[in-house]
């Protein structure tokens, strides 16, 4: 054991992917198409019809093929945990499929044995911005009811195989994005008749069926634990003003919502209040309520920036980082992309759900995007991603602040362990790995995998339990 590190005995240290964004195999051993086979250029542009060539995550890094070498790479960095998703449509190739594919179950099979090998814990994320296409075009995606028994059946079908191997479960990925980005969240079209009412009623359907999920995995898979995930961002008031300090209150409660139903079973006071304000009316039946009463294991998140904020309609400037709201931060820097440095608000988002919610923490996402360079150092391919070191080290280092203010976090992903397709702009030269795949956003490449110099750093925060950061 070693005294000088906060993290504890068995933490969780690994990496988290997701299937869209690294398997590729789009349309192979019976796969069906998902909501993100047709868009190419990531949420901030229009689906298209059918796939098209320049779609990187048709092929992505083509995990499908690689997943033995890339996961022992992850052991080869002594990673205890790797999350990945599950594609709905490699397994429900329509997503109402009566029967589960089977080639595609086997896949995952495959993953899993690979893992074992390993001694690697898996993390499996049951939806992952990866609806079936099929479910957005025939049913309008998550506004209609009927997708809880969809998933439900889905759920179980994955509970019932898996369960006995797969420990940590997420039902949804970043729960609270639905409302910002429909289409690649929720499978929802976005037409002009969308109205709000559709996306809170939609919201209502995937809190419905997360808890389905824990209802199930109680009856069929009682070893598993499962999580909520929700996008975490703290958010500071711009002013000193008490004006502030409340929009401040209400915009962070619009996130905190979605904790406080997985962790407490029921819709919030304030939640209720602003639905109404807004002339909301959630159609919840008696069923939904008991079901929500199925309440999480852990609470997992995604942590990669803050925001400010303010009641001032005029000084509300959207950036490119603030998808939930919010102003740019007049006190930080950030990154190419927009995203805002702020490793002191990861311990602070720690401290809040952990007081808030007092459920072990996960901190499944975090992580930096960076355009990388591959040099030749004596005949090594590599990357000197100092840039990416210096992020990840900051954030652990307060990750270890939040666990001496008493916080129990049980485990750490870091976002995009190997490099991977962006969710936002779907490039490639976004990268977050510790493993550079060689492969450009105009699609071409060896795809051949090299090890940043990251890869070491990490790999000496494992050996040490985080006595090195
Ligand atoms: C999270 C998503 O929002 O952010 C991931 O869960 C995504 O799927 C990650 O990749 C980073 O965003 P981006 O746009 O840089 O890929």
């Amino acid at each position: 054991t070693n005294t000088t590190s906060p993290f504890p005995e068995g933490f969780l240290w690994g990496g988290a992917t997701a299937a869209n964004q690294i398997e590729g195999a789009y349309n192979q051993d019976g796969k069906g198409l998902s909501v993100q086979d047709v868009l190419p250029h990531g949420l901030r542009s229009p689906r298209t019809p059918a796939p098209t060539p320049d779609n990187l995550k048709l092929e992505a890094i083509d995990f499908y093929h690689h997943y033995a070498e890339d996961i022992a790479l992850f052991a080869e960095m002594g990673f205890k945990v790797f999350r990945f998703s599950i594609a709905w449509s490699r397994i429900f190739p329509n997503g109402d499929d009566k029967e589960p594919n089977e080639a595609g179950l086997a896949f995952y099979d495959r993953v899993l044995d690979e893992l074992e090998k390993h001694g690697i814990e898996a993390l499996v994320t049951l939806s992952h911005y990866e609806t079936p296409l099929h479910l957005a075009d025939a049913y309008g995606g998550w506004t209609d009811r009927r997708l809880i028994n969809l998933y439900e059946r889905y759920a179980r079908t994955l509970l019932e195989r898996y369960g006995s191997r797969v420990k940590y479960w997420l039902t949804f990925n970043e729960i609270n994005s639905l409302v910002h980005e429909p289409f690649m969240s929720a499978g929802i079209p976005e037409t002009e008749q969308l109205t709000e009412q559709d996306l809170y009623q939609a919201m209502h359907h995937e809190l419905v069926a997360s808890a389905r999920a824990t209802r199930i995995a109680r009856e069929v898979a009682p070893n598993a634990k499962i999580g909520c995930m929700i996008i975490a961002m703290p958010i500071y008031p711009l002013s000193p003003s008490p004006q502030d300090a409340a929009a401040v209150m209400d915009l962070d409660h619009s996130n905190l919502a979605f904790g406080d139903v997985h962790t407490r079973g029921a819709y919030p006071g304030y939640f209720l209040r602003a639905l109404k304000e807004k002339g909301i009316e959630l159609n919840i039946t008696d069923e939904d309520r008991t079901d929500l009463t199925n309440t999480v294991d852990f609470v997992s998140f995604s942590y990669y920036q803050s925001v400010a904020h303010t009641s001032d309609p005029a000084k509300l400037i959207r950036g490119e980082g603030n998808i939930m709201g919010g102003v740019p931060n007049p006190t930080l820097e950030a990154s190419e992309w927009g995203w805002q440095i702020d490793p002191i608000g990861l311990r602070l988002v720690i401290n809040q759900f952990w007081d808030r919610w007092q459920k072990p923490l996960f901190i499944v996402e975090n992580g930096f995007g960076a355009k990388d360079q591959l040099v030749d150092i004596n005949g090594v391919k590599t990357v000197i991603d100092d840039y990416r070191i210096a992020y990840l080290n900051d954030h652990l280092v307060q990750v270890g602040e939040g666990i001496a203010d008493g916080a129990d976090v049980i485990g750490y992903t870091s976002w995009g362990c190997i490099d991977l397709v962006s969710a936002t702009t779907a490039q490639l030269s976004k990268r977050y790995g510790y493993i550079y795949v060689d492969r450009n956003d105009d699609g071409s490449g060896s795809l051949e995998r090299f090890k940043k110099k990251s890869f070491d750093w990490y790999a000496e925060v494992i050996r040490t339990n985080g006595a090195t950061l």
